[in-house]
């Protein structure tokens, strides 16, 4: 074979590589309502920048009729390419070529792209579209598996980790994005379930679609599994890439800087009216946080989940920032199990990428109840006071309305580390509602009383004069300014500005032991 001969061969052997499981594969799966693997990394990537690995290994299988079975690239496209300019590997599992199932060799090639982006500092992003361990390589194809679990844990804290689910995922294959930093779904198209509908039936006897069971609102709304619902693929490609603008590429870097345009010394007087009188009416946190931010640009992280707390990123003054923030709009703002567990994981991802931490605090306490009791609100509320002792990144916390007991040390006081704390003169901090404490300790007085309600409210007023307000803590040092409202994003900036050299160390160790 002469040169031209050699180069047609691999011209038509890369062109078998592409076309996958063959057009009637392709077919099905755009009949599915799906993209294929080599079309979903075109859509993701920046234009012409993909480039691709491993396009020639094959499977080592020779069970069940496996030796003559062809699978071209191993069911799985992998390689590197830019999004937004920036480096990122990529992997995505062909569906059409044996339902995408995962084999030695198709692992294996996830892995070294694993490799490749740890080595490199890069983000990567897995798309999965699998029908989980190829059955015909029995425990080579669990290996697998258990290879990637265990690179995706060396990798974790190290390069943003980003899972994308768009078609079935099941058994233990679920595992490997739970492993990872963010889950995206796309609605109708994506599942995710340890044992799925059939298992259940024949073991339970419950009744459950495969939506139902684990589909992109189950996971994004009920169980926590997933951080993004996409409408569609289109929908989900630019959440990823909006996600990553935010990210620094590992976690030697800071997170990308920008010139947004937004004026730092921005006043909003619309902030001086927010907070409404009745301290029981609510207002909607989401106002603050964007009329705060640079051009108002907030995205949201677990949108659906535990919606009385708010969590995701912003910028200010064109420097990223990690915001949490209580939401009195939904069940008053009140921590939970859940919201414990959606700012400790959002505290804890921003810490290992170098992103500041922003707390927005209006918080009346904990949930009270049998089920959070039960549930394990101790343990995991205990993670949110971990998350924020445990960061080192600038913590700036502001206070806009309520802060209690428990709840108000829990949102990132002084005391688990907060850097710098503002008030706004509507903050109340205090150890309890007026109502709770007059009740308590003007208990005797109140009951002696000749007109026990009149004392009642005038000890309550009293009370609620004395303390629900910033001045105590602001007396004490706890709180380091009280600020008009409508002055918060100059503030902001000002702090986050005086912060950007922040070194803080800890005591060495091998690893804490957070309460999981
Ligand atoms: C080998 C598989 C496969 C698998 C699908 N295929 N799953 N081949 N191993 N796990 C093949 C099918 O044989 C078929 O090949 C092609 O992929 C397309 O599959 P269909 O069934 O025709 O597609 P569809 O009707 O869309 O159904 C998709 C599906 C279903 C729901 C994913 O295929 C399915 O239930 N697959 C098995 C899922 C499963 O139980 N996996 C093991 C999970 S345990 P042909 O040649 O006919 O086109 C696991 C353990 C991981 O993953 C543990 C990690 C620790």
């Amino acid at each position: 074979m002469g040169t031209k001969e050699k180069i047609a061969e691999l011209q038509k052997r890369s062109a078998k590589i592409e076309l996958g499981g063959g057009e009637k594969a392709i077919e099905k799966q755009h009949n599915a309502g799906k993209l294929t693997a080599r079309e979903r990394i075109v859509r993701l990537l920046d234009k012409g920048s993909f480039t691709e690995l491993d396009k020639f290994v094959v499977h080592h299988c020779t069970n069940f009729g496996m030796a003559e079975k062809e699978a071209p690239g191993e069911g799985v496209v992998t390689g590197y390419g830019t999004i937004n300019g920036r480096l990122v590997f990529v992997y995505a599992q062909d569906f059409t070529v044996l339902g995408g199932s995962l084999g030695e060799m198709h692992a294996a090639k996830i892995c070294k792209a694993l490799d490749l982006a740890m080595t490199t500092g890069a983000p990567v992003i897995g798309l999965n579209d699998s029908g989980g361990a190829r059955i015909q390589e029995a425990v080579n194809a669990l290996s697998g598996f258990g290879k990637i679990f265990f690179k995706n844990t060396q990798a974790s804290g190290v390069i943003p980790q980003l899972s994308v689910i768009m078609g079935p995922c099941a058994g233990g294959a679920v595992y490997s994005p739970a492993l990872t930093d963010y889950v995206f779904m796309v609605k109708k198209i994506s599942q995710m379930f340890i044992t799925g509908p059939q298992v259940i039936k024949a073991v339970t006897g419950e009744e459950v679609t495969a939506e139902e069971l684990g589909g992109a609102m189950t996971h994004n709304k009920t169980s926590g599994v997933a951080h993004f619902a996409a409408e569609d693929e289109e929908d989900c490609f630019g959440q990823i890439r909006r996600l990553l603008s935010f990210l620094p590429s590992n976690n030697l870097e800071n997170p990308p800087r920008t010139d947004t345009g937004d004026d730092p010394g921005r006043m909003d007087d619309f902030l001086n009216e927010i907070i409404p009188d009745n301290p029981n009416a609510s207002y909607n946190m989401l106002d603050v946080i964007t009329r705060v931010v640079d051009n108002g640009d907030f995205m949201q992280t677990m949108e659906h989940y535990a919606p009385n707390i708010l969590t995701g990123y912003a910028r200010v003054n064109g420097q990223v920032i990690g915001i949490i923030a209580n939401q009195p709009k939904v069940m008053a703002g009140c921590l939970d199990i859940n919201a414990s567990d959606k700012a400790a994981r959002h505290i804890r991802f921003c810490d290992a990428f170098n992103i500041p931490v922003v707390n927005f605090v209006d918080v009346p306490g904990y949930l009270p109840g049998m089920n959070q009791e039960y549930g394990g609100i101790i343990r995991h509320g205990a993670k949110l006071l971990y998350a924020y002792s445990e960061a080192t990144v600038p913590k700036i916390t502001i206070v806009t309305r309520k802060a209690y007991g428990g709840s108000y040390l829990a949102m990132c006081s002084r005391d688990l580390g907060a850097d710098h704390v503002m008030a706004w003169p509507t903050a109340e901090i205090a150890v309890m509602g007026a109502e709770g404490a007059a009740n308590i300790i003007f208990r005797k007085e109140i009951e002696a009383a000749e007109n026990p309600v009149e004392k009642r409210a005038e000890k309550i007023a009293d009370y609620r004069e004395r303390f629900a307000t910033p001045y105590v803590a602001a007396e004490n040092g706890f709180v380091d300014m009280i600020i008009e409202p409508r002055e918060t994003r100059p503030r902001l900036a000002n702090a986050l500005e005086m912060l950007a050299t922040k070194r803080e160390t800890r005591p060495a160790k091998k690893h804490g032991n957070i309460p999981l």
